[in-house]
């Protein structure tokens, strides 16, 4: 260790830090208090929590509700093990889940993350599969890029070039085909026929792995962060759908981000009824930031088939324990009690006006992208040629700083090195109101012109 890092290590009185494009360095503030969608610091500084810290605090923070569930529920059991009790938590939070989710989603296995759920519907696909008679199948063809979780068996769905690099030897890579982007086009070309030739890239994969090795697709409705909020035409879903049906795979949507309210509708899924998934991943928004949760709906008729053969092969200590279960209802709760896919509906359509008039006044934002309270945009250094900033100039990072700067905390990272490009997630919590919009718009426009400033002195725009 050298002196600095010896130096660096004692001043963090041996926290683990983690370097985000220069943020969480010694200077990043310490948390003392959050309410609402606000965070103040130790010298009492106030943060907007514009992203919802990892698109997760869908309720903001200190929902007093929220907190009651969680003390009355940890008065009582904060733990117990599935296999020996039911719990009353998680019955009412299952039949709230698959009331919410519709139709198909009614058997939730609950998790502690979204890591963990992605990890269960790949494991569970692959004994679905068994359970059928069919045990050759097991690949699962996901999008590159995205972002499917940090274990490695959600690293080896991850389109991320990066993770690959590093840990690719440790695990089973699977196969990937490309995220329909329709933001760069090839001249002549529309979004319609780049997200068909993506759907169509789908059925070539299968084919090339051979359809009897393979047991899923997984992609995230609306994209999370891999992507910057990519939502391709509607089309695309339901050739996707159309695609698993005929060669007999299921499709699993990745709704860590999108779940739970946030686009609003409770699933994204909603959106395109005709290309219903087979599996559905949630966690963050469910949670909220106020316990670790995380779930994956599958339909009673498919967990039945599975039991069958002997039951899910897979569990973690964790699993469905009163007490996140208990915190888990609470927020569903609370999202239909304060009318909050309404709002992220409401509030999504004012940010996004908001957003595009940034748009047409900064020279570094190309495009504004993603639905309800799931919005992104991109960054690029010219607007007409569409050329991305060059990655030195870290200007996501300088972004986040800036940010900080102007009370306004921002989750963002480059995926894949930058590779298809830079943005920035804008997800505030679901109980944004209007005011608290503007006010974001307001400190965002104002952190991107003195970002655009600087990088226009350096002669970079
Ligand atoms: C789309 C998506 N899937 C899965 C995950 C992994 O979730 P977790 O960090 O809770 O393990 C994330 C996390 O950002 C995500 O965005």
């Amino acid at each position: 260790m050298n002196p600095d890092q010896a130096v660096l290590a004692k001043d963090n009185r041996g926290h683990f830090r983690r370097f985000f494009l220069g943020l969480n360095g010694p200077d990043a503030p310490t948390i003392e208090r959050a309410d609402g969608i606000h965070f103040w610091d130790s010298h009492g500084r106030q943060y907007i929590d514009a992203t919802s810290g990892p698109v997760t605090c869908n309720l903001g923070h200190g929902n007093p509700a929220v907190l009651e569930a969680m003390n009355a529920q940890a008065s009582k059991a904060c733990f117990a093990w599935p296999v020996m009790f039911k719990s009353e938590a998680n019955l009412a939070l299952s039949e709230s889940l698959s009331r919410l989710a519709g139709p198909g989603y009614d058997c939730p296995f609950v998790v502690s993350g979204g890591s963990e759920a992605v990890e269960s519907a790949l494991k569970f696909a692959r004994q679905y599969a068994m359970a059928k008679g069919e045990p050759s199948r097991w690949k699962v063809i996901s999008r590159h890029p995205a972002y499917h979780g940090g274990t490695l068996g959600a690293a080896a769905v991850s389109g991320d070039e990066i993770s690959q690099e590093i840990f690719g030897p440790m695990m089973q890579a699977m196969p990937k085909v490309p995220a329909p982007f329709t933001y760069r086009l090839e001249p002549g070309e529309t979004p319609e026929e780049r997200a068909r030739s993506a759907a169509q890239a789908l059925a070539e994969e299968i084919e090339r792995q051979g359809p009897e090795t393979v047991s899923a697709f997984i992609m995230e409705p609306i994209g999370g962060l891999a992507t910057g909020a990519l939502i391709p035409p509607d089309l695309y879903y339901r050739h996707v759908r159309e695609i698993c049906d005929r060669y007999g795979i299921l499709l699993i949507y990745d709704e860590v981000m999108s779940g739970a309210g946030r686009s609003g509708r409770f699933l994204a899924a909603h959106y395109w009824p005709d290309a219903r998934p087979d599996l559905v991943v949630l966690a963050k928004g469910v949670g909220a930031g106020f316990t670790p949760l995380g779930l994956m709906l599958a339909s009673s008729d498919m967990v039945d088939a599975v039991a069958a053969e002997g039951g899910f092969l897979h569990g973690h200590t964790y699993n469905a324990n009163p007490l996140t279960c208990a915190i888990g209802e609470a927020v569903l709760q609370e999202t239909e009690r304060l009318d909050l896919i309404t709002n992220a509906d409401r509030m999504g359509a004012l940010l996004m006006s908001e957003l595009q008039v940034i748009m047409a006044n900064s020279p570094i934002v190309g495009d504004v992208r993603g639905r309800g309270l799931l919005q992104a945009i991109e960054l690029v250094a010219d607007k007409e040629s569409k050329a991305p900033i060059p990655m030195e100039h870290n200007v996501v990072g300088q972004i986040c700083a800036l940010g900080m700067e102007e009370g306004l905390a921002i989750y963002s990272r480059v995926p894949n090195a930058g590779k298809f490009g830079q943005w920035l997630m804008m997800t505030p919590p679901l109980i944004v109101n209007e005011e608290q919009v503007r006010d974001i718009a307001s400190r965002l426009s104002k952190v991107l012109a003195r970002c655009s400033d600087g990088l226009a002195r350096d002669g970079l725009i």
